[in-house]
């Protein structure tokens, strides 16, 4: 049966130039390089230039995946930007991105499911070239989380990094039973009634300022193993695959110990999970795609390899997404 499949056909990554190392935040709040190792995994995060917004980041990601695809902006039939840290309240910054890069057909638009933002932008990018709508898409998350920080907030503070992720998706025909490549299937949710978890403490209605990030950590942890569980296992059976297929689990880099306590929960082998965290800190929405970008540099990945691709964060939101590489 003739079928359309989401093909991924290249991918890149932005870290700003800045790296912070643990030691700058043990000078200024109460902290310790230890305990943020031990607790996250975190060893340094890249915080962008005051001079660079959101969508500085994005397009600098985009361009390598525009470079490593070996297509033009041009081609390009959609543009869609997971990020919630957009440059301005509106338009979107995915309109920006789409006009610095000479993108001049087509639309672009934002998706807001914060950390995991890029999940939500990937099944709605899988959709689009599902229904026929679209061949060509860019998928980017894309983050300056430093922007709503609380620096003397120690339990949030030293968790969070800037940085932009880009993924383009093709259009591609599968007449074969057996899918070769791209998305296979996947899961999204959301349940409002844990925003108190994790949330901003301002907004345009609210207050009329972009706010500060707050969260219970503990309460987000545990919610964050057993969601990302469960999507991961969703996502496998509407692919009818099993862990022992998964080739390589690309998670959110937001805690080492949740990303090896939900591959062992799994019965996946930490050989086969890429982590990115040490060096990056939670880049929220750009955490996925700079892990498949910088993957793809050190040649990690063989054309077919099952990734699963899982997130969560405020809302609470999460989800994942089986694809073949
Ligand atoms: O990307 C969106 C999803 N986000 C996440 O998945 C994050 C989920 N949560 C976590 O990753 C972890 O909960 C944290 C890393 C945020 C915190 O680790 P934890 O092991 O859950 O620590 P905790 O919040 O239970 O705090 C333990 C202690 C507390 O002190 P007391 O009350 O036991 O005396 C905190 O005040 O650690 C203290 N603490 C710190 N100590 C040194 C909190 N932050 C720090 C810090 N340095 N930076």
């Amino acid at each position: 049966m003739r079928k359309i499949v989401a093909v991924p056909i290249g991918c890149g990554h932005y870290l700003p130039k800045r790296q912070v190392n643990n030691s700058e935040f043990e000078r200024t709040i109460d902290t310790t390089n230890e305990w943020i190792i031990s607790r996250t995994g975190i060893e340094s995060r890249h915080f962008a230039d005051p001079s660079e917004n959101t969508s500085d980041l994005a397009l600098k990601a985009a361009r390598m995946a525009l470079s490593d695809a070996k297509i033009a902006a041009s081609e390009l039939d959609a543009l869609i930007l997971a990020t919630a840290t957009p440059d301005q309240t509106f338009p979107s910054t995915a309109t920006r991105v789409q006009h610095s890069l000479g993108m001049n057909k087509g639309f672009a638009f934002d998706i807001q499911a914060v950390c995991a933002g890029f999940i939500f932008a990937l099944s709605n990018a899988n959709a689009l070239i599902k229904s026929g709508q679209v061949k060509k898409v860019m998928v980017i998350g894309a983050e300056i989380f430093s922007r709503i920080l609380d620096w003397s907030d120690r339990s949030t503070c030293i968790l969070f990094g800037d940085g932009a992720g880009a993924l383009i998706l093709e259009a591609a025909e599968n007449n074969t039973k057996e899918i070769r490549r791209g998305i296979l299937s996947t899961d999204l949710n959301s349940d409002g009634k844990y925003n108190d978890l994790l949330f901003v403490n301002g907004g345009v209605a609210t207050t009329q300022t972009s706010g500060f990030v707050e969260m219970q950590g503990r309460e987000v942890f545990k919610h964050a193993v057993s969601k990302l569980v469960s999507t991961a296992e969703n996502s496998l059976k509407a692919a009818n695959l099993s862990t022992k297929d998964v080739n390589w689990v690309v998670p959110h880099q937001a805690n080492s110990r949740i990303i090896s306590r939900t591959a062992n929960i799994m019965g996946i082998d930490m050989n086969k999970v890429v982590m990115t965290v040490s060096n990056h800190g939670n880049t929220s929405a750009a955490s996925i795609p700079i892990a498949l970008s910088c993957s793809k540099q050190q040649n990690r990945f063989k054309s077919g390899d099952l990734l699963l691709m899982k997130a969560i964060g405020g809302g609470l939101a999460w989800g994942s997404v089986a694809m073949r590489w």
